[in-house]
């Protein structure tokens, strides 16, 4: 039996990984801003030590080795590869029905993004698809999604609802999330995304809509105990700023914490309110000011940039160049849907970040691992590989990082190990 069957069985009791070309930390004070986020903090010739699903011990092979008999551990001998913390994907909406292929197409033929909404297509042509799959495929098809990401080294998703628009579907996509979290192996972060667009049903009523939400659905979700996150859709024609504020004001004294679509096609101020609020992210960002890229700062809300999704819309790009050298701590995420990106990439992401946003490789690290670990509230335990932390680890079939950007969105994956737990193992004869 090889042993990374023997671990998957045992839950990966002791695992020792050694000779990395690269031990790619990420570690210290969460998030890292500005330019510490170029810290990657690498151990050459590293090895790393795990114990019950949780990191022991790192250090240079040499010194691990001499604290320990191998004969105790399932060793993995990562001569020639890099090994770094599982990704987090810390924006995603991976729970839904159907899809949406010919919207891609009108999209490149001229019709805008929001058009498409406002004639009642685009994420409402998803909200119908989605009220309509039972609970049961609509698990069925996430799951397979997690499955994919899982093999591209994504060990923790954020996920959000927001294809329901009413009271039922809402809870029906948050408990599918809490399940998944529970069988799945990747762990699974729940977003409540009522405010994501203003249902058919409620069409020129967006006031009573976002009464609803706050009255009627908000106090459900909250009961349901299954969403740590509250998201809107800040933008132009879809909440406004206020609509907005007092969505996330009635989220936050509800126990949630909260997140922003923010700026993403039409600058409305959706930077600020996330400053305002505290916010713990805001995300898309590609038209904020430089008066909300300080704010972002200031107030040390994670500014989550989506490559992949301007390059689907032919948008121009976020600032990140710009945000970090303002001093913010920036993540990168896919965005993930079956509208505006459907590209569950982590490798696309890093190569975008590379040449369109002008990130440096050390600091497209930091967005993908501990920087979105804390945009998902989770850098107490995931995003960087230091003793105490879930062994959610990433092993690159390539000798540094730099191969996960320059080796332009493909999966580089030599294993991807979750709590200790060998679950993707690419080097195994097929
Ligand atoms: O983040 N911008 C709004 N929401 C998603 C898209 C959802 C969809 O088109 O289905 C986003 O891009
Ligand atoms: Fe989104």
């Amino acid at each position: 039996m090889m042993s990374s069957d023997r671990l998957a069985q045992d839950g990966g009791q002791r695992l020792l990984i050694k000779h990395a070309e690269e031990l790619v930390i990420c570690g210290g004070l969460a998030p890292k801003k500005g330019i510490e986020m170029n810290d990657l903090g690498i151990i050459v010739d590293g090895a790393l030590l795990v114990e019950d699903g949780i990191i022991q011990d790192v250090g240079t092979t040499a010194e691990i080795l001499a604290k320990v008999n191998e004969q105790d551990y399932q060793v993995i001998d990562a001569t020639g590869k890099c090994v770094m913390p599982g990704f987090v994907d810390s924006h995603t909406h991976f729970v839904f029905g159907g899809y949406r292929p010919e919207e891609f197409f009108w999209r490149l033929g001229g019709t805008p993004y929001l058009e498409i909404l406002e004639k009642g297509g685009g994420i409402l042509s998803t909200v119908e698809a989605t009220r309509s799959t039972d609970k049961a495929e609509l698990k069925n098809v996430a799951a397979k999604r997690l499955d994919a990401m899982l093999a591209m080294g994504v060990t923790t998703v954020e996920g959000k609802s927001g294809y329901g628009l009413d009271y039922t579907t809402e809870l029906r996509q948050l408990e599918v999330m809490d399940e998944l979290n529970k069988e799945h192996a990747v762990d699974v972060v729940p977003t409540f995304m009522g405010a994501h667009a203003i249902p058919a049903e409620y069409r020129g009523r967006t006031a009573d809509y976002v009464n609803f939400i706050i009255e009627e659905v908000l106090p459900a979700v909250a009961k349901q105990g299954i969403a740590e996150f509250c998201d809107v859709f800040c933008e132009q024609g879809v909440f406004s700023v206020e609509q907005s504020r007092a969505i996330l004001q009635a989220a936050h004294v509800l126990g949630m914490k909260i997140k922003l679509h923010a700026d993403e096609i039409v600058a409305l101020g959706g930077a600020e309110l996330a400053g305002e609020l505290k916010a713990t992210s805001a995300d898309h960002l590609l038209q904020t000011s430089d008066a909300g890229i300080d704010c972002l700062a200031a107030q040390g809300v994670v500014a989550t940039v989506l490559p992949v999704t301007a390059f689907c819309l032919r948008e121009s790009y976020a600032r990140a160049r710009t945000m970090i050298d303002r001093g913010a701590a920036v993540a990168l995420a896919t965005d993930y849907n079956p509208g505006s990106c459907f590209s569950h990439s982590i490798p696309l992401v890093a190569s975008l970040a590379a040449i369109q946003l002008g990130m440096t490789p050390a600091e497209i690290i930091t967005a993908l691992t501990i920087n979105s670990a804390t945009a998902v509230g989770r850098a107490s335990t995931v995003g960087s590989l230091e003793r105490g932390k879930q062994a959610d680890i990433v092993i690159l079939d390539h000798p540094s990082h730099l191969f996960l950007i320059y080796h332009v969105g493909m999966n580089v994956i030599d294993k991807v190990i979750k709590k200790g737990r060998i679950l993707i193992d690419n080097s195994k004869e097929k």
